[in-house]
């Protein structure tokens, strides 16, 4: 049977790039055959805003079939699983209820394993290659879920003078969640909304070496085709196929299908 890897996309420091690229890295891996299901973890709804409409986001979001469900319990996640326009790529929706998830797990027995045992019988069944997870900005329960979940990490990081505040924090609390689930590995970190020309460019690079952790060699850089792209609830790759970004995100999406093998 196939075996199906779930990746989460995960750093605290907000807008470093995680919605962007789970969006992008999911659509890459779907066009090159893979099939891949979409999680939106986020109650900010911006995985699900990259592929439908916003009245449709909302829809979804306020209906029986999303995430906040699944956790609540009220729904099982291979029902909400949604068909996206795209060949080889589902989603599960979000909700903006997510914003009480803390409150909805803090009773739970083994709280943080809620969101692994809701993603056991779609994983066991092998019907995707990949289960992309786009995490919140933020480092909770819920996060710590999400990481429970997933098999391996990939970190944005952007590529600004503040852009690698709080990795380290970060690094130690996956370390932590290694101690309750030991199959979690950072597969690395990928760098965003990078402009060459700028020094701090090339600082967070040789910082980022320096560090010890691998870093993808395809980073992305600043693209005004991806903010277009999203006003139209696609992915940039999608929108504007010969575009800079659409190019970086293929050839990152490639190399962590490999690094995955
Ligand atoms: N390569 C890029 N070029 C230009 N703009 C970008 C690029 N990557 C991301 N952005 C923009 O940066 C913003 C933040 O990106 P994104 O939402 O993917 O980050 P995030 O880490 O998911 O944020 P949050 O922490 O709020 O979930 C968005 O407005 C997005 O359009
Ligand atoms: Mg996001």
């Amino acid at each position: 049977m196939k075996k199906t890897t779930v990746i989460c996309f995960a750093n605290n420091k907000g807008g470093s790039g995680k919605s962007t690229t789970c969006a992008n890295v999911g659509y890459a891996l779907a066009q090159s055959g893979r099939k891949v299901l979409l999680i939106d973890g986020d109650m900010q709804l911006n995985l699900s805003l990259s592929f439908f409409d916003e009245d449709s986001v909302f829809e979804m979001a306020a209906g029986a079939k999303n995430l906040f469900r699944v956790m609540q319990g009220r729904a099982v996640l291979e029902e909400c699983v949604t068909d996206t326009k795209y060949e080889n790529l589902w989603l599960v929706p979000s909700s903006t209820l997510m914003s009480g998830i803390e409150f909805e797990l803090f009773p739970k027995l083994q709280r943080e394993f809620i969101l692994r045992k809701a993603l056991a019988a779609i994983k066991e069944s092998g019907k995707y290659d990949y289960i992309l997870v786009d995490a919140p900005p933020t480092l909770g329960t819920w996060v710590i879920n999400i990481l429970a979940a997933s098999d391996k990490v990939v970190i944005p990081v952007e590529a600004s003078p503040w852009g690698l505040f709080g990795l380290a924090n970060m690094f130690e609390f996956i370390g932590e969640i290694r101690g309750i689930a030991p199959q979690l590995e950072v597969l690395g970190i990928t760098v965003t909304k990078v402009s060459e020309r700028k020094n701090y460019f090339k600082q967070t690079m040789q910082t980022l070496a320096e560090s010890g952790n691998y870093v993808f060699e395809n980073y992305v850089r600043v693209d005004v085709n991806i903010e277009k792209a999203q006003d139209e609830s696609q992915p940039v790759i999608a929108f504007s196929p010969k575009s800079r970004s659409s190019q970086e995100f293929i050839a990152l999406a490639k190399e962590i299908d490999e690094k995955c093998q």
